[in-house]
């Protein structure tokens, strides 16, 4: 269940909040702390009035809550609340026995599998490693009872507390009755997303505004990037692992791919600090296959079981998927890189005597000169620091590769093409050009990697020259379409929208 969580002051607020979001989400938490204290009775009415599950809890501050008013009052607004219909009573599970029976009596006799207690509690601290997660293990067997649904909300802070995370949950998995497991901050992202596999009732949800839990994306992030109203029972899991990863558009291309398809998938971000502890994760969650991004291209080779020629030659790998027992990689950038140029321009028609400029000698500007290595025309590097164009001119491009100093780029116009693989001018650096007063002779076509923003400084620049101009978008696209296809053996589905089941 997509559980929107409503930190309104009024009843009618919290109706409004909800109602807005009903296509979104399948029950929504009633944050009681937040309520105003004259008109807080009006919250009981809201059972009557929604058709959906409602939870009710008062959070204290010691858990994330704002609640600072007596106790005893708020224990029995809890009760009032299990009286007036909510579906469900969240209370510390750490109170006595006696508060537990308490709050049965005042569910009556609804009490049960539809209607009953969450019995929560929740670790911020930054260490939860094995030794915290088998205490959230035990913790929750421990708790599970008829009518009482464990809740566990931990902080993971890096890779190896999400391992740990998932392993306890795993186990959990095989035991019966429900939880709900959430993973807080940002390394907890993919498991609030795939709750199903790890085996949690439900997860939660922001609205747009500030989330109340830390890692907590927005019910409409969760349908328009992630598809999870489709999402009924255990997906296959794909996934992205870079530093920073949340920010980043492939769900947003994978996704609707597979629901198009109709396939039950789903892509998830993982931020990464430690490659060896994602593997695990992703060998204990059954990961089929993942991307890699900025700075695990060239790192996550050496952990592969395999790897083709193609990320041998140019040592940079974006692209790993599950065979045979282990992950193989692949590189889709070089192909990504090249086939919206073969689209835009005719490769053919460059002869010995022309000139590419390829801005930039890193991790990207290795995909592409690799792309480029059987053109035959002469090929220019022009990087900061010349030394690094001149390794890459070794490895790659030996013939007709010319290493020389960005400031001088300009000193061995005019090119046909010039190509950008720099960092310099994307977002928030979108002021900026590694190429100031270029003489542009608005022969050129000026191919820019970047994708944010859109339009370069150097596009712009270009384009207002007369050059024709290609933007970094439709190769993100193409890298990506390909990791699809070898993820799933099914073609990239033309017109993938962003609705269709799951
Ligand atoms: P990526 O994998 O994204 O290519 P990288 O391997 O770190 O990242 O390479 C970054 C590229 O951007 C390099 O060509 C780098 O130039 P240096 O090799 O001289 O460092 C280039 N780059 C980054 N910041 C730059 C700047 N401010 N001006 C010019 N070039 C820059």
């Amino acid at each position: 269940m997509r559980t929107l969580v409503v930190t309104e002051k009024s009843a009618e607020a919290a109706l409004r909040r909800i109602e807005a979001q009903r296509n979104l989400i399948d029950a929504a938490e009633i944050r009681l702390d937040y309520a105003e204290t004259d008109t807080i009775g009006d919250f009981f009415s809201l059972p009557s009035r929604i058709s959906l599950p409602l939870i009710a809890t008062a959070r204290l501050p010691r858990d994330g809550g704002l609640w600072e008013r007596d106790e005893e009052e708020r224990f029995l607004l809890l009760c009032r609340a299990a009286e007036s219909g909510f579906s469900f009573v969240d209370l510390e599970a750490d109170r006595d026995s006696g508060a537990f029976a308490r709050l049965k009596r005042a569910f009556g006799s609804g009490f049960g599998a539809e209607r009953g207690i969450i019995a929560s509690f929740h670790w911020f601290s930054q260490d939860l490693g094995d030794a915290g997660a088998g205490r959230m293990e035990q913790e929750i067997l421990h708790l599970l009872a008829p009518g009482i649904i464990p809740k566990a909300a931990v902080m993971l802070s890096g890779s190896r507390d999400l391992l740990a995370f998932c392993r306890a949950a795993c186990r959990l998995k095989g035991v019966k009755g429900r939880k709900i497991l959430v993973g807080m901050g940002s390394y907890g992202v993919p498991v609030r997303l795939a709750y199903r596999n790890i085996g949690s009732f439900l997860t939660y949800c922001s609205d747009q505004g500030e989330a109340p839990a830390p890692g907590q994306l927005s019910a409409g992030v969760l349908e328009s990037d992630y598809g999870l109203g489709g999402y009924h029972r255990e997906a296959r899991l794909f996934g992205i692992i870079g530093n920073p990863v949340l920010h980043s558009s492939s769900p947003r291309i994978h996704n609707p791919g597979y629901r198009r398809l109709g396939l039950n998938a789903l892509y998830l971000p993982f931020p990464c600090d430690d490659l060896q502890a994602f593997l695990e994760t992703a060998r204990l969650l059954g990961i089929q296959g993942f991307s890699v991004t900025v700075p695990f291209k060239e790192k996550i080779i050496p952990l592969l079981d395999e790897y083709d020629d193609t990320v041998r030659r140019i040592g940079s790998c974006n692209t790993v998927y599950h065979s045979g027992g282990g992950f193989s990689g692949i590189n889709t950038d070089m192909e990504g890189f090249l086939d919206p140029l073969r689209h835009r321009y005719d490769l053919d028609s460059l002869g010995l005597a022309d000139r590419v400029l390829l801005i930039g000698a890193g991790g990207a500007a290795r995909s592409v000169a690799a792309a480029i290595s059987t053109l035959p025309c002469e090929i220019y590097i022009a990087n900061r620091s010349v030394g690094r164009a001149e390794q890459l001119v070794r490895d790659l491009l030996p013939e007709q590769g010319r290493a020389i100093p960005l400031n001088s780029a300009a000193d061995y116009a005019p090119y046909r093409i010039i190509i950008q693989s720099t960092s310099v001018g994307m977002s928030p650096d979108s002021g900026s050009t590694p190429l100031p007063d270029f003489p542009f002779s608005g022969e050129e076509f000026v191919y820019d990697i970047i994708y944010t923003p859109e339009k370069s400084v150097l596009l712009q620049t270009a384009e207002a020259a007369g050059a024709r101009i290609l933007s970094g978008a439709p190769m993100l696209r193409r890298q990506a379409e390909l990791q699809f296809e070898c993820f799933t053996s099914c073609e990239y589905p033309a017109d993938p929208g962003q609705t269709g089941s799951f």
